[in-house]
């Protein structure tokens, strides 16, 4: 997929609107994670060196179309006035006479971050007057929030019927990194951990099809053990996916495509890092006990099959990493995938915490921002927002 990338474009002298995905976790009123920040920079950069002003559009959260005080994003402008080394001023809106004013008066070189752009209920209705309310605020859109391009909203598909659209360059580097996995090299391997096996599920069904091997851990994990008859004593469980995993467990086999679940886990009373943790049968946790890891023994079956694939993909952490002793799950696939020889590629925020947190990201041929963008990008669903970007 070819995309009209920025230098196309003549962005000299021009007020740039650039839409950038900084929905990033705070903790103390700070930027907990900045990988995000950090990702836009070559773009800003690009843009700053050309002599653009430029005005910055992001979401933060799900704040449904209201104000919300603690999703405002006054500390990621402080946090990206750090990385860029100079001035970020933070506007009180995205839209109105105000804001426009204060872009107005501004000069090449300025950098403004406009308000949470959520707090407008139009932005996610995608509402052609919002998109081109924004839209007057630049002479042309960028958009760079590949975080945020399975979204159909105002500042990521309505707004470039207003204005001249171009792909940012981590856009860009997005787009190229995921469409290597398009032709893959066989074996072609996924891991697919995290907490939640609702929000896991489609992703499955749909990888069915596309990958030669799928190797499930984190929470995910413990739903599937329980469908197919094991005990799996006090971890979190959704009986109500038990129909639809039979339906991918069937469809694997039609397909061949072989599904591993993990043969032990890490357990614990709870997730408190100084309780009693043990190591069982994944299929026999005892009552009151529950899975917050995968054990040592699937740790090195998981290896051995990354370690024989040529390409992976890998989305969401197989235990509770961010927990000492239910970490040893996440870093060993870690090291397994940082050790191989495939084209590697990880997305989510959460693994790429993780592997940063482990030291591993260097090894790792490509994390992307991307969570939700990722995985859709990987079931081969339809991105709205990349239309008015394409070539
Ligand atoms: C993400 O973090 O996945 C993106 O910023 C999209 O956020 P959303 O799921 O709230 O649309
Ligand atoms: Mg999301």
């Amino acid at each position: 997929m070819e995309l009209r990338g920025i230098e196309r474009a003549d962005v000299e002298g021009k007020a740039v609107l650039v839409r950038v995905d900084y929905n990033v976790p705070l903790s103390g009123g700070r930027v907990a994670d900045d990988a995000r920040l950090r990702a836009s920079l070559p773009t800003l950069r690009y843009l700053l060196e050309h002599d653009a002003k430029v005005v910055l559009i992001s979401h933060l959260g799900r704040p449904e179309g209201r104000v919300v005080e603690d999703l405002r994003l006054a500390p990621v402008a402080a946090c990206l006035a750090d990385l860029l080394d100079r001035p970020v001023r933070q506007l009180e809106d995205c839209v109105g006479p105000a804001v426009s004013e204060a872009v107005d008066r501004g000069s090449p070189g300025d950098v403004f971050l406009l308000e949470n752009v959520r707090f407008h209920r139009e932005e996610t209705t995608n509402e052609s007057g919002f998109a081109r309310e924004l839209a007057q605020l630049g002479d042309l859109y960028v958009n760079d929030a590949f975080a945020a391009v399975h979204r159909a909203h105002a500042s990521t598909v309505g707004i470039a019927d207003h204005l001249p659209a171009y792909a940012g360059l981590l856009m860009e580097r997005e787009i190229a990194a995921l469409s290597r996995l398009e032709e893959p090299e066989r074996p072609y391997l996924a891991i697919v951990g995290g907490k939640k096996a609702r929000s896991k599920l489609g992703a499955l069904r749909d990888l069915v099809p596309r990958v030669d091997e799928i190797l499930i851990g984190g929470g995910v994990a413990f739903t599937f053990l329980s469908a197919s008859g094991a005990d799996v004593g006090g971890s979190a469980v959704d009986e109500e996916l038990y129909e639809e995993i039979r339906a991918i467990q069937a469809a694997a086999e039609r397909e061949d495509t072989k599904i591993l679940l993990p043969e032990d886990v890490v357990i614990g009373v709870d997730l408190s890092p100084d309780g009693e943790v043990r190591t069982c049968d994944a299929r026999a946790i005892p009552a009151g006990w529950q899975g917050l890891d995968i054990g040592p023994k699937t740790v090195e079956r998981f290896a051995d099959r990354i370690l024989t694939a040529r390409t992976v993909v890998w989305t969401g952490p197989l235990g509770a990493f961010e927990v000492e002793p239910f970490s040893a799950g996440t870093r060993g696939i870690g090291e397994a995938v940082a050790e191989s020889d495939a084209y590697s590629v990880i997305g989510g925020g959460e693994t790429g915490e993780a592997m940063a947190r482990f030291g591993l990201v260097d090894r790792i041929s490509y994390v992307s921002t991307g969570g939700g963008a990722c995985l859709a990008f990987l079931r081969g669903k339809h991105l709205p927002a990349l239309e008015a970007l394409r070539a």
